[in-house]
């Protein structure tokens, strides 16, 4: 038995080290889904590269895989890919693409380890870019930049640093170095391999020499760029930078090949109770997705779990801590887009997709019996509201059903008033309206019809004294509606009237964000 022990242990420390758990941000049209598709080619998970031929010939990049994202070619929710890549067991977790974007991929931030954060040579840092890095900081993941599209013209590199830094507070420390752009465009040079890989849009890159006015900007950089520091970079203190063009795959396995060496293995994780490492013995996990219906054939629900520590095995009891109750996981699937495959065992690091009979809530704590809770994976307020209008009154059973279905995804939000039974809806993106609209109907065979609300801020409304929060409400009665779990949230027309009431009301505290985790409310269901 003892020997059993110590061969576990080896196994789980020797997989640990391998595991890299990672997530890709960027602003949309900024090559994601190219790059996605690069890196499985590079880990030999997909065997031919067809983004753009098959997005014009009306076949998909593979992971966009959803009904809806068929119609409209692009990405609305996450999924996992999981490949192998020089001795690494890489899990990617993909985020959507499009501008509008759900609250799952600013949760699926939570279940990372490290990001990589990808800009537009010719646009620099944008809007959506801002939002997911924002959340990346306020959890201090550590993020690697891959500047693309360098195959066509683009900004100065130094100016695209500058951008980085000013726009998201990070410091850049280039690791490869470009020279040229678009036509002009000739390779990238590897500053820690001291080493020249020349471009010319077709071939593999080739080591080459560097011209004397290269050398001479490389000696610039030296002087003016700051050093890479592992510990600045843990921190997120500092962005190592690399520069390519997805679409031709250069520069794509030099990022890859660094991110792995220098990203973080699987971390320990805060729970309400202790801080939970990898290498423990016992298994742990927490959901930090669910989605429905992922397959119309059979109408099931799967939950993704992020595992914490532990080994994971194929049929393995665990305990569901809200519920204080355990259940048997079935199929555990690991997931190339829209591939699955069935997973014998899993460590901590791995994202595995388990069937989920509904039972499960975003943010539940899975163990081995351990009343552990897990932090980290809060609600985010919504910026877009909408109210529904019920085509058919009698289906209004079937509309709850799908919206409380809809929420436990994480794709909208719903709220009400304190009186009346009228539902609205909030979202992070605003095309989620048009999903929730096409998903009730698909899936709940509902129609509605939905028209924005003229919000875009909500804040949940906190006091130290229940007397102030109930002043409050009193006061502004009109703005105030509850959330699933009847806490109250204010809705607003403006940042600027947020700023307004945050002075007039300095007692009150107005949150952007709600830890799902309250056992007290999680209780309800
Ligand atoms: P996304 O998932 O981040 O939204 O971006 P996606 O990969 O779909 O890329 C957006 C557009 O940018 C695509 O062109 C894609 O071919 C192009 N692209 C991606 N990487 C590079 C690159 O390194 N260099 C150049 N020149 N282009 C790149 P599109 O015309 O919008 O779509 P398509 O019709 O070509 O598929």
């Amino acid at each position: 038995n003892k020997l059993k022990v110590i061969l576990l242990s080896n196994e789980l420390q020797r997989e640990l080290a391998k595991r890299r758990t990672f997530a890709i941000i960027s602003h949309p049209d900024a090559g994601k889904t190219t790059i996605t598709e690069k890196l499985l080619l590079l880990g030999g998970a997909i065997k031919l590269s067809g983004t753009v031929k098959a997005k014009k010939s009306k076949l998909y990049a593979r992971s966009d895989w959803m009904e809806i994202e068929k119609k409209r070619g692009i990405s609305v929710t996450s999924s996992v890919l999981k490949f192998s890549y020089h001795g690494f067991e890489v899990n990617l977790i993909d985020t959507p693409g499009h501008q509008d974007f759900s609250e799952d991929t600013y949760r699926t931030l939570t279940a990372v380890d490290s990001v990589l954060m990808l800009i537009d040579a010719a646009s620099g840092v944008e809007e959506q870019t801002k939002k997911l890095f924002h959340v990346c900081r306020m959890q201090k993941t550590p993020v690697v930049a891959f500047v693309n599209k360098m195959d066509r013209e683009g900004r100065d590199p130094y100016e695209l640093m500058d951008d980085i830094e000013k726009e998201l507070g990070i410091q850049c420390s280039p690791v490869t170095w470009p020279t040229g752009s678009g036509s002009r465009f000739m390779g990238v040079y590897h500053r820690w391999q001291k080493t020249m890989y020349t471009f010319d849009g077709a071939n593999q890159p080739q080591k080459a020499r560097i011209s004397p006015d290269f050398q001479e900007d490389l000696e610039l950089l030296d002087g003016a760029g700051v050093p890479f520091s592992r510990e600045g970079f843990l921190k997120s203190e500092i962005a190592p930078v690399f520069f390519g063009s997805a679409i031709t795959g250069f520069g794509v396995d030099l990022m890859l090949n660094s991110l792995l060496d220098i990203a973080p293995p699987p971390q320990p994780r805060k729970a309400i109770e202790r801080v939970v490492s990898g290498d423990e013995e016992t298994f742990s996990a927490f959901i930090f997705k669910i989605q429905a219906n992922m397959d119309p054939a059979h109408r099931d629900r799967v939950g993704f779990m992020r595992i914490c520590s532990g080994i994971f095995t194929r049929d393995m009891k665990v305990h569901v801590v809200r519920l204080n109750r355990d259940i048997r996981l079935g199929r555990p699937t690991k997931f190339v887009a829209k591939d699955r495959a069935l997973i014998d065992r899993a460590y901590p690091g791995d994202i595995v997709g388990v069937h989920d009979p509904g039972l499960f809530a975003i943010g539940d704590t899975l163990t081995e019996g351990e009343k552990l809770h897990f932090q980290g994976i809060p609600v985010f307020a919504p910026e877009h509201f909408a109210s529904l209008k019920l085509q058919d009154p009698l289906k209004n059973k079937q509309l709850l059903n799908g919206l409380e279905q809809l929420s436990e995804e994480g794709a909208i939000q719903m709220f009400h008033k304190a009186h009346g039974n009228r539902i609205d809806v909030g979202a992070v993106g605003i095309l989620q309206f048009d999903v929730v609209k096409f998903r009730l109907e698909a899936e709940y065979g509902v129609a509605v019809e939905w028209q924005k609300m003229p919000y875009s801020v909500a804040r949940w409304i906190i006091a130290n004294e229940q007397s102030i929060l109930d002043a409050f409400q009193q006061d502004q009665v009109e703005s105030i509606f509850y959330d699933r779990f009847h806490q109250p949230v204010i809705l607003m027309d403006s940042m600027w009237r947020l700023e307004l009431f945050e002075k007039r009301y300095p007692n009150i505290t107005f949150k952007a964000t709600s830890e799902t985790l309250s056992k007290k409310r999680r209780k309800r269901r």
